[in-house]
């Protein structure tokens, strides 16, 4: 992409009504538009990064053997009235009425809709276990709307639910959740932390949310400081195998971290002192089993071996797709703007053209682009004839973790410079150098 050709409608000033900086970040850097409280459109950039997020979602899911779909996001009211939702959900559910005065609301969540496509399809246990999920927009009408899409009203989030047969197959599910979860965040450049939550009425342990450590967070988080040691690399893992994955929930979930929902003192006093942690935290999901509520309200039922009717064991599984964006730039900016992790980055690079309309700087600007193009990788071609302090702060704010300068000095010595976002550190190389380095780092090939 050229800078010159493209969308980026970069705000100088810093907007007032933003209080936290990855709201302000993202409105400045033309990410994304207030359309009214709580809503908003998604511009180019913004919608990139979106879409990255998404994506590893869906490849992640696909591992952990999971089946994408997608849910309508208007919802009769009739099948809330089965499962006993409709009343009880209050004021963020968005109601509404069709011409023929039929009862609508626009879905905050998909339980409902998700058991009754199961109930109407799947009648032995012989098709179990089943995963089925969809990223799809929500509405949640939040009594106070707030820090841009941390807190929307209208936001993306995945949703998954799980169809067993026993209790012990849905805890596998909830495990095979855990573990996909913890590749997605990682993927994603971010540290989430599973930590117990309520359950609510349910009751049970088998409830997880993953938090994002940040001051910005709006829960209070409590927890062992070696937990935030605990990565989950790039080890080979067999969804399939339940204990495996139940290896890996015990390995993430023995040490104490818990919100102040679940904050136990007498519990929290049992970590050795040195290593207690109170901080706080961004939840961007929540894994949740909570056996047979759906399928006996609604008669979600499958024959099992014996013949017998039996209902189903769920669970539910979500992520906060829309929320990542904001957690991702409270965990990874500085004072000149974002900082994107190589995985979720909306162009894998930048290009800038101290001196455009120097026959030199310009031809050598576009062989680079070419060559990067070719390789499969995206560079944004800062290639308008503004001044070079300009198109920096411009990149620093737009965050591009690697940056390409072309200048009609360095040409003269063969060298371009390479700029780490991160780092601030800069190497001088030749054009072809440099291009084979932001190959490695992407994985890709250089010719
Ligand atoms: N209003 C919102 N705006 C953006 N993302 C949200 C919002 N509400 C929930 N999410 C995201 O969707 C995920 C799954 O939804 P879930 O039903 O668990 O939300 P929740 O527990 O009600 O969230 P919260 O406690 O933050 O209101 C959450 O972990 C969060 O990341
Ligand atoms: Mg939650």
């Amino acid at each position: 992409m050229r800078l010159s050709r493209y969308f980026l409608p970069v705000l100088k000033e810093t907007p007032s009504e933003a209080q936290i900086v990855s709201h302000r970040y993202m409105l400045r850097a033309g990410m994304i538009k207030q359309a009214s409280a709580g809503i908003y459109s998604w511009l180019p950039m913004g919608f990139k990064v979106l879409r990255k997020l998404e994506n590893i979602v869906h490849e992640e899911q696909a591992k952990a053997g999971h089946i994408a779909m997608l849910m309508p996001t208007l919802q009769s009211a009739d099948l809330w009235r089965e499962s006993g939702r409709y009343d009880g959900y209050g004021e963020e559910m968005l109601r509404m009425q069709d011409r023929h005065g039929r009862d609508m609301l626009f879905s905050p969540t998909a339980e409902e809709m998700f058991t009754d496509v199961f109930r109407s399809n799947v009648t032995s246990y012989k098709d179990l276990p089943l995963t089925l999920y969809q990223i799809q927009w929500k509405f949640r009408d939040e009594i106070r709307p707030r820090f841009g899409v941390m807190r929307g009203r209208e936001f993306f989030m995945k949703d998954g639910y799980n169809f067993d047969l026993t209790k012990e197959d849905a805890l596998h599910a909830y495990n095979r959740h855990l573990v996909s979860y913890l590749r997605t965040y990682e993927r994603m450049g971010l540290q989430a932390i599973p930590m117990r939550a309520d359950s609510g009425p349910i009751g049970g342990d088998y409830t997880h949310e993953f938090l994002v450590l940040a001051d910005t967070g709006e829960s209070e988080v409590f927890y062992d400081s070696e937990i935030t040691d605990l990565t989950f690399g790039d080890r080979e893992i067999d969804f399939d195998d339940k204990a495996q994955c139940q290896a890996v929930l015990e390995e993430f979930t023995s040490r104490y971290a818990r919100t102040d929902e679940t904050h136990d003192e007498a519990e929290f006093a049992k970590v050795p002192q040195d290593r207690q942690r109170t901080a706080r935290g961004i939840e961007v999901g929540q894994i949740f089993y909570f056996g047979t509520q759906y399928s006996d309200a609604m008669g979600a039922v499958v024959q099992d071996g014996e013949g017998n009717k039996v209902p189903v064991h769920m669970g539910s599984h979500g992520i906060g797709v829309s929320r990542l964006l904001g957690a991702i730039i409270e965990a990874s900016h500085d004072d000149k703007g974002i900082i994107w992790p190589e995985g979720v980055t909306p162009f894998h690079c930048g290009i800038v053209n101290l001196k455009s309309g120097d026959a030199e700087a310009d031809a050598a600007c576009e062989a680079i682009y070419k060559s990067l193009t070719a390789l499969g990788l995206e560079p944004l071609y800062d290639d308008r004839s503004e001044r070079a302090g300009a198109k920096f702060a411009t990149m620093d704010l737009i965050g591009l973790p690697w940056r390409i300068t072309v200048g009609p000095r360095g040409l003269k010595n063969g060298v371009v410079e390479l700029t780490s976002r991160r780092t601030g550190e800069s190497e001088e190389l030749p054009p072809e150098t440099a291009i084979e380095r932001i190959a490695q780092i992407y994985g890709k090939v250089s010719g």
